[in-house]
């Protein structure tokens, strides 16, 4: 497998062979909703993580991206149906693993950090005793081992304050540091893969920029990889390595950062970017400026019946795009775009 280039020093472009530790090929996932009827929600989403790489996952809200983060640990809504694809973890298929196999996956090797941290905690349990107890569910034993493992975890995570945090409510913390907590939770097992939907979305922009950096030092020191999810692209500047823009279930663009958030090509990519502020202390959109909005929406009853799926909102759709459904155009060896504009 050849994946991604990476720009050498002098300049040079080398292609590294390397194997992806999560890979996705054409998931699709529906909900039943009232009687047997399903609505889609991710419509063949492909892509791979490579090993420490940090994978930035876009879009609006209902896009697509909680569920597509429940997939890569089969933790979805009841009323959820895996309908195709495979999601291989180190060469396994998580989607044909039976209740152990994923039992043993979660957490030790790939974990969740949820959308909701506030229904996460416990609220009457010190917060080291949770992670404590995170560490005991997945075989950790003896109390002096599992005593030591959780301190080494808080004082990498919370290395100025390690005791006091841990001896902690979570409601003698701030939001911040709950969502710390979360971060020393997921990692309690040393995952090769952490998957974290939108973990800073309910945060100030200074707090949200702190967890950025305590995820990059982990990253760092750890070798995670990850997958980051959000709804804002200013975050993934100076984070991501690569970024998927996710329209309505399907991938509108992924490649590497800094070419879709330098030059977003997909005309939802652009739209994205410019209808999102920038976070503070990054250059973009004061405080005060007007932002452009997307015209129209992304509900199921707003999607047309044929043809590519944004035509309705684009500002540059075509005849074509009313026709037909574009297919991902290689703009290089890792940049798709699903977008006539870049179909040769
Ligand atoms: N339990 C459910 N039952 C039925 N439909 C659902 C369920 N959960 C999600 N959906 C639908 O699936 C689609 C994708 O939802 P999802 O939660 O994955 O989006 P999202 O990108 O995470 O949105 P947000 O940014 O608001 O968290 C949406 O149309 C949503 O209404
Ligand atoms: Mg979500």
């Amino acid at each position: 497998m050849i994946l991604p280039q990476h720009e050498l020093e002098d300049g040079r472009k080398q292609v590294q062979r390397m194997t992806a530790i999560l890979e996705i090929h054409d998931l699709h996932v529906s909900y039943r909703s009232s009687g047997s009827e399903l609505s889609p929600a991710l419509k063949g989403v492909s892509f791979r993580l490579m090993p420490g790489e940090i994978m930035g996952v876009l879009g609006e809200s209902g896009s697509g991206k909680s569920t597509l983060a429940g997939s890569l640990v089969r933790l979805l809504p009841g009323n959820a149906l895996v309908t195709g694809g495979t999601v291989q973890f180190e060469g396994k298929d998580l989607l044909q693993a039976n209740p152990d196999e994923l039992q043993a996956i979660r957490g030790r090797h790939i974990s969740l950090i949820f959308q909701e941290p506030s229904l996460a905690l416990h609220p009457t349990i010190r917060v080291g005793e949770q992670v404590r107890q995170v560490l005991a569910a997945h075989g950790s034993r003896g109390k002096r081992t599992l005593n030591e493992r959780t301190r080494q975890i808080f004082a990498e995570i919370f290395p100025e304050e390690t005791d006091r945090i841990s001896r902690s409510y979570p409601h003698q913390l701030s939001g911040g540091q709950r969502q710390r907590v979360l971060i020393a939770q997921a990692i309690a097992c040393g995952p090769s893969v952490v998957v974290a939907d939108e973990p800073t979305a309910s945060l100030d922009p200074t707090t949200q920029m702190e967890i950025l950096g305590v995820f990059r030092r982990l990253r760092e020191r750890l070798g995670l990889a990850m997958i980051f999810i959000t709804h804002n692209p200013a975050l993934l500047s100076d984070f991501a390595d690569h970024v998927l823009v996710l329209y309505a279930g399907e991938v509108a663009e992924c490649g590497p950062a800094e070419s879709v958030l330098g030059l977003p090509r997909h005309p939802y990519t652009k739209a994205l970017f410019q209808s999102t502020p920038a976070v503070s202390g990054k250059p973009g959109t004061g405080r005060k400026a007007k932002l452009p909005v997307i015209l129209g929406d992304s509900s199921r009853s707003s999607l047309p019946i044929r043809g590519c799926c944004f035509e309705p909102r684009c500002t540059e759709r075509m005849e074509i795009c009313k026709e037909r459904e574009p297919s991902p155009a290689n703009l290089s060896v890792s940049h798709t775009v699903s977008c006539f504009k870049y179909e040769s």
